[in-house]
């Protein structure tokens, strides 16, 4: 069996450097919240595949619902022979929409996927062209998404001419000054200035902010947000990738605030750890656009549709949305408790939504200690926000209340350990 230190050594000589890495360890087996490297040792999760892992690692019926699919066939590409998955899954997001009236659905693959597909069936839709996106925003890392993505190091740099007809508005972030009327007035300042919002086929917005800092979207920039589509026949796109499937309480973000969006894209928890996304839509606009124009060869494949069908039965039948709000309430307790402590790294900040939630150290530099001192100790973290200063908790809504003791134990020693000078 090969050791970490090999595995590692391996990945830097075959893979190309262009992928990142947080830990310096290999995957062998996993349950539910737990992680276990190729030599044995055990981790706790609080990044759940980036928050793939809703229903945790290897949920027995989603793993079952796989394997039952696997037995009858892995793939025939959707458009060539349909098959019942792909449809009952539409039909189960379609009810579960986020916004009234009727609702349609197209799967694809991975969460980029989804929102170039939002921009294309808004652009059909609209007839337009312009999208406005949010500083700090993560919507991917194909060409239209990284250009719809408001970070550019290091997601655009070098990557030459990024897609035109993107506008970008700051997203409000209290802490950092940044309130919902800023926002506002620079987008007036946009649409007197070089913008007619007639031009505009969508805006796109994560109802909270995922790579960018678990940032909040206020429900009054929502509101404004919703009043403007309206008034200008602008289309309001939620992208529900990482804050989707139950995590801050609601199946989907956006319902805290009471806006409903026209299109929603989701990935991620959606099937449990296997690649599918979805676009879901108002009818009136997903039927407009024509046969053949939307799809790919592995877009709902029926693996994914038979694990996020099993994904959808564990959040309704293990009662994940109302688990995440506990969760959130104990994470919560926690880390304001840390807000006081004057022996450990100081903690700040504290926000989020249901179990997505996340703080701020003082920079990226003390939460990268962190996030190597917690692997040593067991714990696995990860780190959002601008200067990449934020510890993000995307734990699995499955896990064990005495994992999850465990695991805030350990990131609290490891915040002690990290003592401010
Ligand atoms: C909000 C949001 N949108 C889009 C994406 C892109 O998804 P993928 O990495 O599956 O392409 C992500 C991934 O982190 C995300 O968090």
């Amino acid at each position: 069996m090969s050791t970490n230190a090999e595995l590692l050594a391996r990945r830097n000589a075959a893979v190309a450097r262009g992928v990142g890495h947080v830990t310096p360890v290999f995957a062998d087996r996993a349950d539910n919240a737990e992680l276990f490297d190729v030599e044995g040792r055990r981790y706790i999760d609080f990044v759940g595949g980036i928050g793939t892992l809703a229903t945790g690692h290897c949920h027995p019926g989603v793993i079952a619902a796989v394997q039952r699919q696997l037995a009858a066939f892995t793939h025939t590409a959707f458009q060539v022979m349909s098959y019942p998955p792909y449809v009952e899954l539409c039909e189960q997001l379609n009810r579960l929409a986020p916004f009234s009236g009727a609702a349609q659905t197209v799967l694809f693959t991975t969460g980029a996927e989804a929102v170039e597909n939002a921009v294309k069936i808004a652009r059909i839709a609209t007839g337009r062209a312009g999208v406005l996106a949010f500083s700090g925003a993560f919507h991917g890392r194909t060409f239209l998404t990284m250009g719809l993505t408001g970070k550019y190091a290091p997601y655009k740099r070098g990557y030459g001419a990024i897609t035109a007809d993107v506008y970008r508005v700051p997203f409000p972030v209290t802490h950092r000054g940044i309130a919902v009327e800023d926002t506002l007035r620079t987008l007036d300042a946009l649409f007197y200035a070089d913008l007619d919002p007639r031009r505009l086929a969508a805006i796109i917005i994560e109802p909270v902010q995922g790579e960018g800092g678990f940032n909040v979207a206020p429900a009054d920039l929502l509101r404004r947000l919703r009043e403007l589509c309206d008034e200008h026949g602008i289309l309001l796109i939620a992208d529900e990738i990482q804050s989707g499937m139950g995590r801050t309480g609601r199946l989907f973000a956006i319902e805290h605030s009471g806006i409903e969006p026209d299109l929603v894209t989701v990935a991620k928890s959606l099937a449990g750890g296997f690649p599918l996304s979805a676009v879901i839509g108002r009818e009136p606009i997903m039927s407009q656009v024509e046969p053949g124009s939307l799809g790919s060869t592995y877009g709902g494949s029926p693996i994914g549709c038979a694990a996020a069908l099993a994904v959808l039965e564990v959040i309704h039948s293990e009662g994940l949305i109302e688990r995440a709000n506990r969760i959130g309430a104990r994470l919560r307790e926690r880390f304001d408790a840390w807000t006081h402590r004057e022996d450990m790294a100081t903690v700040r900040n504290v926000r989020g939504l249901g179990a997505m939630l996340g703080f701020d150290l003082v920079d990226g530099a003390t939460a990268r200690v962190v996030v190597s001192s917690a692997l040593q100790r067991g714990l696995i973290l990860l780190t959002c926000g601008r200067d990449a200063e934020t510890i993000r908790i995307l734990v699995p809504l499955t896990i064990e209340d005495a994992l999850l003791s465990e695991g805030l134990d350990v990131l609290e020693q490891t915040l002690r350990e990290v003592v401010p000078a």
